[in-house]
């Protein structure tokens, strides 16, 4: 197969762990007979400070005609200033959109032999195996209006608006069902139609749903009551499907879980076909762009390389190479190879965690 990847390495850590998952793509490339074309383009603050834009026309252009996006991360102390009229997290909001980037999937899986590295206790975490799927385009997050007011007394007033669409609502909420078919069919649909209004619509649109998916477990579960069984029972959890806001919190939340956030991956995928007839899809770790750390090599590649096997999978239909670098992570994992987020003695650094990577693919 060929395929052209844009790579949007961004800022902090972001270039060291999308340079090393390059490294495992190639490396999937030759091994399994496909040729991989990369090209690059500026998102985040390294653009705001070449180009005045979080997200650069040439950008959203490059990532229109590519058949997957990979991601490293935005943002910094640099570009921290509350008043700056860009800030590298909008082109981050400006891509999803852009690219109809609807859904984002972030799947939470405990390694057995990283069950030290979580701050809960092993038999809480043993069985960990979910799945969040967190509407991206909607919501708090782009809901108009959005803005400063002053009142007639002076003072301030700020805005936010949390609106939904019932087309969003029930295509998020289709895919959740979707992809719980190939898992333990049981969906968690998660609002807070206690109180809001744009949660009572997404709890009656499940509840319908739900009648289309007869082998499917659907539960409601209110956010906050989500956010204590993350906890308290995470093992319970198969799909929890919920709104930006809820997800954005939830996932952070979820990620603690793990041992390290430098392990998760994340897919945002949306109608836009690629040249595959697959979805155009954007994959980057859930991480962040690691300030205190960036630029020493010592990032952990995992939560990036794990993000190439979902681009495999969805946006290329590899099933087998994503298999093959989700089971190399795996094995280099049992083998004891750990980044300094995972260990206090003898960690490896990112390009020794690739090596022990590519050894076992
Ligand atoms: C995430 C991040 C972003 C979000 C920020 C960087 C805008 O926290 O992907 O979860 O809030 O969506
Ligand atoms: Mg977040």
């Amino acid at each position: 197969m060929n395929a052209r990847i844009l790579i949007l390495a961004g800022d902090g850590v972001g270039p060291e762990v999308t340079q090393a998952t390059k490294r495992v793509l190639e490396h999937v490339a030759q091994k399994f007979s496909h040729s991989f074309t990369f090209s690059e383009g500026l998102i985040g603050g390294c653009a705001i400070d070449a180009t005045g834009s979080a997200l650069p026309e040439a950008t959203v252009k490059a990532a229109e005609t590519a058949d997957a996006v990979l991601l490293g991360a935005v943002g910094g102390p640099k570009w921290d200033d509350p008043k700056a009229k860009t800030r590298p997290e909008d082109g981050l909001l400006a891509i999803r959109k852009a690219l109809k980037l609807y859904a984002n999937l972030r799947p939470v899986k405990v390694y057995p032999e990283l069950a030290y590295a979580s701050p809960l206790k092993p038999e809480i975490i043993a069985g960990v195996d979910f799945l969040v799927v967190r509407e991206l385009t909607g919501g708090l997050y782009f809901g108009q209006p959005k803005e400063r007011r002053t009142r007639a007394d002076g003072g301030t007033t700020a805005v936010d608006t949390l609106e939904y669409h019932d087309y969003e609502v029930q295509r998020i909420l289709k895919l959740a069902f979707e992809l719980a078919a190939s898992r333990r069919n049981i969906v968690a649909s998660v609002d807070k139609a206690n109180v809001l209004e744009t949660s009572r619509l997404w709890r009656e649109y499940a509840t319908a749903l739900a009648k289309d998916y007869p082998a499917t477990t659907l539960q409601h579960v209110l956010v906050d009551t989500a956010a204590m069984r993350l906890v308290m029972s995470p093992s319970h959890f198969d799909v929890l499907v919920t709104e930006n806001t809820f997800g954005d919190i939830l996932t952070d939340e979820a990620a603690v879980l793990v041992g390290s956030m430098g392990l998760l991956p994340s897919a945002s995928i949306g109608e836009v076909k690629n040249s595959k007839g697959l979805p155009l899809g954007l994959y980057e770790p859930i991480h962040g762009s690691a300030p205190d750390i960036a630029g020493k090599g010592i990032a952990n590649p995992v939560g990036t390389i794990l993000s190439a096997a979902m681009l495999l999978r969805h946006s290329l239909g590899l099933v087998s190479e994503a298999d093959a670098v989700e089971n190399a992570v795996e094995a280099a994992l049992k083998e004891g190879a750990r980044t300094a987020d995972l260990t206090k003695a003898d960690a490896l650094s990112t390009a020794q965690m690739t090596d022990k990577i590519l050894s076992h693919l």
